[in-house]
């Protein structure tokens, strides 16, 4: 897909990674939607960014847990920008609970995760598919974990649900084909970010002593993949680790 003036929903759009990614495709010619839930200074900062290179950009308040939310959300996203071409499903939500202290994982927060992490990108994902299809084609790119992968990370509702992702993004790509494709990015620890910040210290540790690339992932490299899986017409259903080398063996 050529993304020269396709539209973009990036949810989480304030964070860390949502910020790279939006610039990464301003940057391949896209308009972006810059999805937040409360930081309405970080989500700013993206449309400034993505303004700077050209393309249009707006704000997009949304809490993606509340299921009533999201049509709305979708529809001003499409209607600003014109057009919906492509959703990353990037806004997650964590909280470091040591995997061992099963009674702090209450209900709560369980579903806080869940209904974040994966009940919000599905939905989030139906509602964009309904434009994606009117057009004739579109993409969607999941931003899962590496505790999706392998028993690892914040907490185990956050392991498990992005697990879910995971298999959501292969669950999606047989439902939406032949038009749209869903892919998922799957990163390692990111240094220097809100979600990494709530990571006990050492499991940071661990994960930066394990790496065989000697250090974190990189965002810029998970943005660029994220670009990568949008232009791709013949890939679907893919997942994408990007950990300087942790996971692999
Ligand atoms: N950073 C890492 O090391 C790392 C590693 C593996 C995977 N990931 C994944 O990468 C993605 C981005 O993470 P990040 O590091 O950029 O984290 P971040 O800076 O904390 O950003 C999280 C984003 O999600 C949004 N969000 C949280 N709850 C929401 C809700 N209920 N409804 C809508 N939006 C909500 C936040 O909005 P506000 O800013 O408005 O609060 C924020 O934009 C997440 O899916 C995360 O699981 C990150």
């Amino acid at each position: 897909m050529d993304l020269r003036g396709r539209g973009a929903l990036v949810t989480g759009g304030s964070g860390s990674l949502g910020g790279a990614i939006s610039v990464a495709l301003a940057e391949a010619g896209c308009d972006i939607a810059v999805g937040y839930v409360g930081n309405r200074d970080g989500a700013d900062d993206t449309v400034r960014a993505v303004e700077k290179l050209g393309r249009k950009a707006c704000r997009v308040q949304v809490d993606q847990t509340d299921p009533a939310a999201i049509e709305p959300a979708v529809q001003r996203a499409a209607r600003e920008l014109g057009r919906l071409d492509v959703l990353v499903n990037n806004a997650g939500w964590n909280i470091g609970i040591p995997f061992t202290d099963l009674d702090k994982l209450t209900t709560e927060i369980w579903e806080r995760i869940f209904h974040t992490n994966v009940r919000g990108p599905f939905q989030l994902a139906r509602a964009a598919a309904v434009r994606m299809r009117a057009q004739g084609a579109g993409r969607i790119v999941n931003i899962a974990s590496v505790a999706g992968v392998k028993p690892t990370g914040s907490s185990i509702a956050y392991a498990a649900s992005k697990a879910a992702l995971i298999h959501l993004t292969r669950c999606l790509a047989v439902a939406l084909a032949p038009a749209i494709t869903v892919n998922c990015v799957a990163p390692g620890l990111v240094e220097g970010t809100r979600m990494a910040q709530r990571i006990p210290p050492e499991v940071v540790d661990r994960v930066l002593r394990e790496a065989v690339l000697q250090r974190a992932a990189d965002a810029g490299d998970i943005a660029n993949q994220v670009v990568t899986f949008c232009r791709a017409d013949s890939i679907t259903g893919q997942v994408v680790v990007i950990d300087a080398g942790v996971h692999f063996h």
